[in-house]
């Protein structure tokens, strides 16, 4: 949601407009509606419009030379996706120009109390931001000292990139709540949302924490707390490979990532045993012994695989396990227990709603774990512990590696406070890896599948037990990416209302992996079948029809939902495809959503 880049300096060959619409490109993921740059020469020159980065590079006058910019895409929060409401915004002097990430949730009464008289060329909120910093210098403060007065006043979410047209050899930044890094290198400096926007150039971060205020020049970055007080801080290299964000022959990112999982799971396999035993902080593994109850927080794809993570925790480890919606949490709190654990699940590290909920748990005082695909994300950073999913990076906003990698980094944690033997689980997960690739190796099944059968308005998902788990998973990829209708019901319970929903040609798709619930979920098939819908039944091979179009070698039953995922995955990318869809950036999404 909205990315951020900033550049000030001069690396050999390279031009600033360039650096910023690549670093805007490899921002594309977090989704966005509209998309724009300033940069200095004698001068603020600004280019945005709505639209995607794409169109902007034709707006950019790529003759004008520069050393200094900043970059954005928005993912419009107030006020339309418009050229107007797109960043950068300016002060009406023109002297201040902002990006802006975030929501100040405060904005009325700062117009109320502060700005009264101004004229809004925008509807959006981040207009308040160059309108105050202005009225704030023109009171006499210096530039860091009203960018700093003005952090002071907004309540809510925010990463800055800020220009003084008055001082090219600088530039700002400012931090709290939403993601921002700063990127090291030699005669250059950097800011960018995500290590992704600026690994091409340099490989040093440094990590910026909330309500941090930065000054960028060619050779320095200072950063200092809110007061002014200066911070160090070191830096550090980091490890993602540039080449990890390209499509290669792909596509699109949706189809690599389907078809990485194998690696991934291999390689949570290297990292999370050695030869013959688990590989797990010690301290995790104390916490997880010693809780009563753990909670499991999170959203999106990311909470569909915390269902299943309950039925690890529960089944293998006997742990009782409440998942819960991270943007509910805060209002409807459960009654928690003596000793709870949190467990934080997401790809990203940097969903505001599960971050919200850390945020209340540690005032709390209690203990935290967040799983996560991002190292060093603020998730990460503000929980008591981390585990990795090592997944590689997720650029589709679909997610899919991060789902089964979430689940198998659960099911080693569950197995091994269950004190079941390692080998044997490593095994099951090499053997998973390679059922895996056995699915994703027929890609034609689902492609036909898919052109036959999911192009309707509406479609079901059914399961039961574990399967309902990825019913509802199955459904939301569907939904999000090919824009059908999708639910996912407990098979059992679609008679109780929904069934009036299935007319002649209703795609109704079934997840078969549990004996004990085989013969129940094949009678629910029949029901809606007589009702004239069209069924696909995906089953394990000890379970399968003859008639069943999915059929997947057997893995251990709780371990189901990793290889029973990947033929929805699969369905759900060739309806989209089929429909023309713009598969990576589903219109309205966002890869990273940091506003709550
Ligand atoms: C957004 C994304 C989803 C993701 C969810 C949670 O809605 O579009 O794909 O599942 O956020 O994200 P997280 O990074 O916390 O897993």
């Amino acid at each position: 949601m909205c990315g951020i880049v900033g550049y000030i300096g001069f690396k050999d060959g390279l031009d600033v407009k360039e650096i910023l619409l690549t670093g805007l490109e490899k921002l594309e993921y977090r989704g966005y509606d509209s998309a724009g740059i300033c940069i200095y020469n004698d001068g603020v020159k600004i280019f945005k419009d709505e639209g995607r980065v794409a169109h902007l590079r034709q707006l950019v006058d790529m003759d004008v030379p520069s050393n200094l910019g900043i970059g954005h895409t928005r993912w419009a929060t107030h006020g339309i996706p418009s050229q107007r409401n797109s960043h950068p915004h300016q002060c009406h002097t023109g002297r201040f120009t902002v990006v802006h990430n975030g929501v100040i949730e405060n904005e009325i009464e700062l117009r109320e109390q502060y700005l009264e008289d101004y004229d809004f060329i925008s509807d959006t909120d981040t207009e308040i931001i160059a309108a105050l910093i202005e009225k704030f210098v023109a009171q006499g403060e210096s530039a860091s000292l009203a960018i700093r007065h003005v952090m002071g006043l907004l309540e809510g979410s925010y990463a800055l990139g800020i220009m003084d047209a008055a001082t090219p050899d600088k530039f700002y930044a400012a931090k709290n709540k939403s993601p921002l890094l700063v990127g090291v290198g030699k005669n250059f400096n950097m800011i960018g949302s995500d290590a992704m926007s600026i690994i091409k150039y340099t490989d040093e971060f440094i990590e910026l924490h909330d309500e941090e205020f930065i000054v960028l020049s060619a050779n320095e970055v200072a950063i200092y707390s809110i007061l002014g007080t200066r911070v160090d801080r070191l830096s550090y290299k980091e490890t993602l490979d540039a080449s990890d964000t390209e499509k290669g022959v792909y596509p699109y990112y949706m189809l690599k990532e389907i078809d990485e999982q194998p690696f991934a799971i291999r390689r949570i396999v290297a990292e999370y045993f050695t030869e013959n035993t688990y590989n797990i902080n010690p301290e995790i593994v104390e916490s997880l012994a010693n809780t009563d109850r753990i909670y499991i927080v999170a959203a999106g794809t990311s909470m569909n695989a915390g269902f299943v993570g309950k039925q690890l925790f529960e089944s293998i480890a006997n742990i009782p396990t409440e998942v819960h919606i991270a943007s509910e949490f805060v209002y409807n709190t459960p009654l928690i227990s003596k000793r709870p654990l949190f467990i934080f699940l997401s790809q990203s590290g940097e969903t505001a709603d599960s971050r919200a909920v850390l945020v209340k748990i540690k005032k709390l005082g209690y203990k935290s774990l967040t799983i996560t695909n991002v190292k060093g994300s603020t998730l990460s950073r503000e929980a008591d512990y981390t585990l990795l999913l090592y997944a590689g990076v997720e650029i589709a906003v679909a997610s899919t590696k991060a789902y089964t990698s979430q689940i198998a980094v659960m099911a080693i944690l569950a197995a091994n406070e269950a004190n079941w033997d390692a080998k044997v689980l490593k095994k099951e997960l090499a053997l998973i890896a390679n059922v895996i690739e056995s699915i994703t190796d027929n890609k034609l099944l689902f492609k036909e599948l898919a052109d036959k059968y999911l192009i309707k308005r509406n479609c079901f998902y059914i399961g039961r037990h574990i399967d309902y788990y990825v019913a509802i998973e199955a459904s939301l990829k569907l939904k999000e990416i090919s824009y059908i209708q999708t639910e996912g019901f407990a098979a059992g319970e679609l008679k109780h209302g929904t069934i009036a929903l299935i007319e002649n040609g209703t795609p109704v798709i079934a997840v078969i992996s549990q004996e004990n619930i085989n013969l129940n979920t094949r009678s629910n098939i029949k029901e809606v079948k007589s009702r004239g819908a069209e069924t696909i039944v995906i089953s394990l091979k000890s379970l399968s029809a003859a008639t069943d179009q999915i059929v997947i070698d057997d893995v251990f039953p709780v371990l189901a939902p990793l290889v029973t995922i990947v033929p929805t995955q699969l369905l759900a990318y060739y309806a989209a495809l089929g429909r023309g869809l713009d598969i990576d950036k589903p219109r309205n999404l966002a890869k990273s959503v940091t506003v709550e």
